[in-house]
């Protein structure tokens, strides 16, 4: 008897954790901050914000919606030194990642992160319920979505506005993301193509499973040069809707010169595969 009810005991518990376990990530909206190494990381639920993050509304034209938006937001650089214990000139010293939950992500450097102290979390829209949809699949920007409030900051390449976005980790670039590195002897065209990779490519793409999962990896299984011909990715770089509506962006701005450096960074990276999740079983 006293043996059953041990049984039925840990079913129960077992039943709690697992109930536990499956609670929906929205219900608990979090943003998160996670310093180096092994510091703690600090993380704020939507109330600990609103309530002590002093919220603000923040209007100005939104290069995304196209159009003038007002958000209720709280001030990134304000909860980014609670959080961190760092100053904002310490904070302007390093680097980052930011992570948005549909697997964007933007390496960024501290200077740019903290220019001005403009850089904001939005939580709400403050004219439609809830947030207005975003982007080419009209999804919600919920929880946070990063905005910047001085009306010349709306470039995208140089100020990016993540959506969803769900956390910031204080990381150098190298840390992240080492086997996109070029090898040391490529040509300095290719460096140029790997400079661009990372400021513009690598928020959706990955090189060798490090990076963005929004576009697919360029390098393995196979890099993109050994089953597309070069002249259709260069055309699908800078605009691939003339092949099919995707949700890859087109890149007009790109020169030929950009083109033929970015081309020649994948090429470098051809015999540079590095793939941990791939085993000849699979
Ligand atoms: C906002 C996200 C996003 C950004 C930024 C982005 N891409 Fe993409 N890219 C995608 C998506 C999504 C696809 C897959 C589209 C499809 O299936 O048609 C894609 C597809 C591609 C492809 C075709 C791959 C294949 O096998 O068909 C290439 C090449 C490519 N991207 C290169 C780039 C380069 C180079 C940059 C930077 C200059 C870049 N992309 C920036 C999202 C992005």
């Amino acid at each position: 008897m006293a043996r059953c009810q041990k049984v039925t005991i840990s079913v129960l518990i077992l039943l709690l954790l697992s109930c536990k376990q499956s609670v929906p990530e929205s219900s608990g909206a979090t943003f998160t901050f996670v310093p180096e190494q092994n510091g703690k990381a600090k993380a704020w639920s939507l109330a600990d914000l609103q309530m002590g993050a002093n919220p603000q509304i923040i209007e100005g034209y939104d290069p995304y919606y196209a159009k003038k938006k007002r958000f209720s937001a709280v001030s990134l650089g304000a909860i980014a030194t609670k959080s961190f214990g760092l100053s904002t000139a310490d904070l302007q010293h390093r680097h980052f990642v930011l992570r948005a939950r549909d697997g964007y992500q933007v390496p960024m450097d501290g200077e740019r992160l903290f220019e001005d102290a403009s850089a904001y979390l939005a939580f709400q829209d403050v004219d439609v319920p809830g947030f207005e949809p975003i982007g080419p699949q009209k999804v919600s920007p919920a929880p946070f979505y990063l905005v910047w409030a001085k009306p010349h900051q709306i470039d995208l390449e140089t100020h990016p506005r993540p959506w969803q976005l769900a956390s910031i980790e204080m990381r150098s670039f190298e840390s992240v993301y080492p086997h996109t590195v070029p090898p040391t002897e490529a040509s300095a065209l290719s460096q140029k193509g790997f400079r661009l990779f990372r400021e513009g490519c690598i928020r959706c793409h990955a090189v060798n499973r490090e990076g963005g999962r929004v576009g697919p990896d360029l390098n393995v299984p196979q890099n993109v040069l050994e089953y597309r011909p070069e002249v259709q990715v260069r055309a699908y770089i800078r605009n691939p809707r003339t092949f099919r509506y995707s949700n890859m962006p087109a890149h007009p701005h790109l020169t030929d010169g950009d083109l033929d450096a970015l081309i020649e960074y994948f090429r470098s990276m051809k015999d540079q595969k590095f793939d941990p999740d791939r085993s000849e079983a699979k």
